[in-house]
C-alpha cells in the first residue's frame, strides 16, 4: 500500500522535479574527515583522490569446494583477474564490473554461487586482517566481532576440516546474519556465540592459538563504499569508540595462547582507533609484542604506524 502510493506521487511529480545526485566530491572537499586526514596522512592528497572511485566487485573462491575449479574457471571466463597479493587458501578475484553491479546471467550466477558457499563476496581489503593472522589448520582461533562473518568463512577455509573458529557476536539481530553466512557456507569448523566481546570467557583454559579483533568502528576508510561517512563523520566520533576498542582488545590479549597472535583491525583511519589503542593495551599487557606489519602479507606494502598522534578540536584543529 505505502509502496502504490510512493509509486502514484512520483508520477505525479516526475515531469516537476528531477532527483539531484549528491556531489560527494563538493561534500568531500569542504568536510571534516577531509581535514583530518590532512592531520593523519603525509600522503593526504593523494589519499584524497583516491578516495572516491566505486570499488569494484571482489570474490573469494572457496577451496573446501568440490567446484573449486569450475568457480575459478568461470571467474576467468567472465574477465576475472586473480588478486595477485592474496597468499590465502583458495583464490581471490576482481572482477570486470562494480561492486553490486553485475548483469543478467553473469549476476544470477554470482548470487547463486555466493548463496551454495562456493564463492564469498567480499572487499578485497577486508580479506588482509585474516591473512596476517596466519591461521593455520587444526588451531583454535575466536572472531571476537564476527558479524556479518566474511573474515569467519575465510578463518573456516584456512582451518580446512581440523580445528575450531569461535565466531562471536554481541548483537542479537547480527547474529542471525552471521548464522545465515556460515550455513551457506557449509563451514564445518564454525561455532556461533552471542556474547560481549569484552567478557569473554577464557575457554580453552590453554588459551586461543588466533585470535581477531575486527573492532566497531567509524569507518573512515570507507568513503568509497559509504560515501555518506563524508558528511557524517565528527571528530568526536573515534574517541568515542576508543573505549570499547581497548576493552575488548584487552580481553584477547588475557586469552590468547602464550605464543598466539592477535591480529587486530578497523576500517578507520583514525589513530584514536588504531595506534592510540594498540599503544594502550601493549602498555597494559607487557608480554605482549608487536609485530612488523612489513612482510606479514607479502607484496602488500606496510608503514610503521604512528608513535604520536593528534587530538583534533571539534571543527578538526589541533
Ligand atoms: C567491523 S564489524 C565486524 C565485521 C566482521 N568481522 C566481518 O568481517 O564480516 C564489528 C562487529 O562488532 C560487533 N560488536 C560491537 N560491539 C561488540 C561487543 N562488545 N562484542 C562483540 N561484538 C561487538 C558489531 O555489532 C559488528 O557486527
Amino acid at each position: 500500500m505505502f509502496g502504490r502510493r510512493v509509486g502514484l506521487m512520483l508520477n505525479a511529480w516526475s515531469r516537476a522535479v528531477v532527483r539531484e545526485e549528491v556531489d560527494w566530491a563538493e561534500v568531500a572537499a569542504g568536510s571534516l574527515l577531509r581535514t583530518a586526514v590532512g592531520h593523519w596522512r603525509d600522503d593526504a592528497d593523494g589519499w584524497f583522490a583516491a578516495a572516491y572511485e566505486r570499488l569494484p566487485e571482489t570474490a573469494r573462491v572457496n577451496p573446501l569446494s568440490r567446484d573449486f575449479q569450475w568457480v575459478q574457471s568461470w571467474m576467468e571466463s567472465i574477465g576475472g583477474e586473480p588478486i595477485d597479493w592474496f597468499c590465502g587458501v583458495g583464490s581471490a578475484w576482481t572482477l570486470p564490473f562494480e561492486r553490486g553491479k553485475a548483469e543478467g546471467e553473469v549476476r544470477s550466477l554470482l548470487a547463486a554461487l555466493h548463496e551454495t558457499g562456493r564463492l564469498t563476496r567480499q572487499e578485497a581489503v577486508s580479506m588482509l586482517p585474516v591473512l596476517a593472522l596466519d591461521v593455520q589448520s587444526g588451531q583454535t582461533v575466536l572472531d571476537m566481532c564476527a558479524s556479518p562473518g566474511s573474515k569467519t568463512t575465510q578463518i573456516a577455509e584456512h582451518l580446512g576440516d581440523s580445528g575450531v573458529v569461535v565466531a562471536n557476536e554481541v548483537v542479537r539481530g547480527r547474529v542471525n546474519m552471521l548464522v545465515s553466512n556460515v550455513q551457506r557456507h557449509r563451514s564445518a569448523t564454525v561455532v556461533i556465540v552471542n556474547h560481549d566481546a569484552r567478557h569473554l570467557p577464557n575457554v580453552p583454559e590453554t588459551g586461543y592459538d588466533r585470535i581477531l579483533v575486527d573492532v566497531p568502528c567509524t569507518g573512515t576508510g570507507t568513503t568509497r563504499k559509504n560515501p555518506d561517512v563524508w558528511s557524517r563523520w565528527k571528530p568526536n566520533d573515534g574517541r568515542s569508540m576508543q573505549k570499547l576498542q581497548i576493552d575488548i582488545l584487552a580481553r584477547a590479549a588475557k586469552i590468547v595462547k602464550p605464543g598466539g597472535r592477535i591480529v587486530y583491525s578497523t576500517c578507520s583511519l583514525d589513530p584514536i582507533e588504531n595506534e592510540a589503542v594498540v599503544a594502550a593495551v601493549m602498555a597494559e599487557f607487557p608480554d605482549l609484542r608487536l609485530l612488523p606489519a612489513a612482510g606479514t602479507v607479502p607484496k602488500i606494502e606496510a608503514s610503521e604506524g604512528f608513535t604520536d598522534w593528534p587530538i583534533l578540536d571539534d571543527d578538526c584543529s589541533i
